[in-house]
């Protein structure tokens, strides 16, 4: 193995192709500060147990992919799965739910890690942004942000993705349609881990993908017709609050989702252009888990979405951003006095906030302007020693090719000019 090579399942983001990351990281979190969503980071390990409880004990999530470990004072603690947890965690430590102001909006954005067998689209470090509405029984505080992640998705450009939508019911209807669900499944002919799985998380075999199981699946009782008259009138209304806001969506009674916390409202954003890991985001209602992890009663609802699949999404489409570029002025020194005064001149430029750069290391002219080209910048300012005594410096349009000389103490407000 090379030393320069990144742990499997990881990668790296470079330039110039990391913008597009930050840019989409800066799509989706805009909408939700423009909602009432306030920034919330948290750090990068919990405790175990916040996750083993919190996620839950069934899932593929805690059980296989879990980077858990002892740390050399003892303490058990994971890489974050999933941020979730921990908002809620963070949420109730800080007593933010006894400010009298429920619910409590929050939005994050950073990595998380899971050991997952690594494919396109699956990494076991990945990045997410994602917002919590904590505290509120309110099905517009759904519908707000399936609109949110949706005019997110449609402002980066997206097109072909599909908002996948069900109600898990609560803790009133859902064990009564658990039961009903397993025993059905227990006379079907499965396979033992299915089998297993109908003891842990019915609810997980109907999202199962391979055909065989779907087959035996037909006629298995749906909880759409077991959820309580409070669930189904709550459901009504977020599908009602989405119609009225423009926004489509699918009703897909077997979306389940692969965290144990859901209640109520479920969705999923999926990419019709990614293959097998279509989902670019998803969410739901979480009323149970503030209870699950010690605290009081907070019902709560949130989303996530994948960064890495974001941008996946956006090649599939052949939508490339407008990005525009880093550099707007590239400076050109020929000699050690025209190294001086330029580089003078690029700090007064940079504390103007014009975005600049400088061809350091002493590079000869055609090197120089070669990496000007490449930086992307609209101007080069070029000086050599004749300049200089005239006290000027060359202005040089680098998609023209046109080139004025412009006096030294007037190159910030000539290239402002310039540049529009
Ligand atoms: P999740 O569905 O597990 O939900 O993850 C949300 C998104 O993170 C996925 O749709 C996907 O885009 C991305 N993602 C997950 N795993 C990977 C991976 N291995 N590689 C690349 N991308 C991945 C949650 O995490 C919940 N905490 C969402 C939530 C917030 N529910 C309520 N509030």
């Amino acid at each position: 193995m090379s030393t320069f090579q990144a742990p499997k399942g990881t990668y790296d983001l470079l330039p110039p192709n990391s913008a597009t990351y930050l840019a989409v990281r800066e799509a989706i979190s805009a909408p939700l500060k423009n909602s009432g969503y306030g920034y919330i980071e948290t750090p990068g390990f919990e405790n175990v147990e916040l996750f083993a409880r919190g996620v839950g004990g069934s899932t593929d999530i805690v059980t296989k992919e879990m980077y858990a470990f002892e740390t050399k004072g003892g303490d058990q603690l994971a890489l974050r799965p999933e941020g979730t947890a921990s908002v809620l965690r963070a949420a109730l430590e800080a007593n933010l739910h006894k400010g009298g102001n429920l619910p409590v909006k929050l939005w994050y954005s950073g990595s998380y890690y899971r050991y997952e067998r690594p494919q396109k689209g699956r990494y076991r470090h990945f990045s997410q942004v994602g917002a919590e509405a904590i505290g509120a029984e309110d099905p517009a505080l759904d519908a707000e942000l399936i609109i949110l992640a949706d005019q997110a998705y449609r402002a980066l450009g997206l097109r072909d993705f599909r908002i996948l939508l069900n109600s898990l019911g609560d803790k009133e209807c859902r064990p009564v349609y658990r039961t009903a669900l397993q025993d059905f499944l227990r006379g079907l002919d499965l396979d033992e881990d299915t089998r297993r799985r109908i003891d842990i998380n019915p609810l997980r075999v109907l999202d199962d993908k391979r055909e065989y199981v779907q087959e035996r699946l037909v006629g298995a009782p749906m909880l759409r017709d077991y959820l309580c008259e409070a669930c189904k009138a709550y459901h009504e209304q977020v599908r009602e609050l989405l119609t009225a806001a423009g926004v489509a969506f699918e009703d897909d009674v077997k979306l389940v989702r692969g965290l144990d916390y859901y209640t109520r409202t479920t969705f999923e954003f999926v990419h019709d252009g990614l293959g097998s890991q279509s989902a670019v985001g998803g969410g739901g209602r979480y009323d149970g888990l503030s209870e699950m992890i010690g605290g009081p009663a907070l019902p709560s609802v949130g989303w996530a979405l994948g960064v890495d699949r974001t941008v996946l999404a956006l090649e599939a489409e052949g939508v490339t951003l407008d990005i525009p570029a880093a550099t707007a002025v590239y400076a050109v020194p020929l000699g050690d006095e025209a190294r001086r005064v330029l580089f003078g001149a690029v700090t007064e430029l940079r504390r103007a906030g014009i975005a600049t750069d400088f061809a350091f290391g002493g590079k000869g002219l055609k090197n120089a302007m070669k990496s000007a080209n490449r930086s992307g910048a609209r101007l080069a300012l070029v000086a050599g020693e004749r300049d200089l005594a005239e006290g000027v410096v060359q202005l040089k349009d680098l998609r023209s090719g046109e080139q004025t000389p412009v006096a030294l103490d007037a190159v910030v407000e000539e290239i402002r000019r310039a540049l529009g």
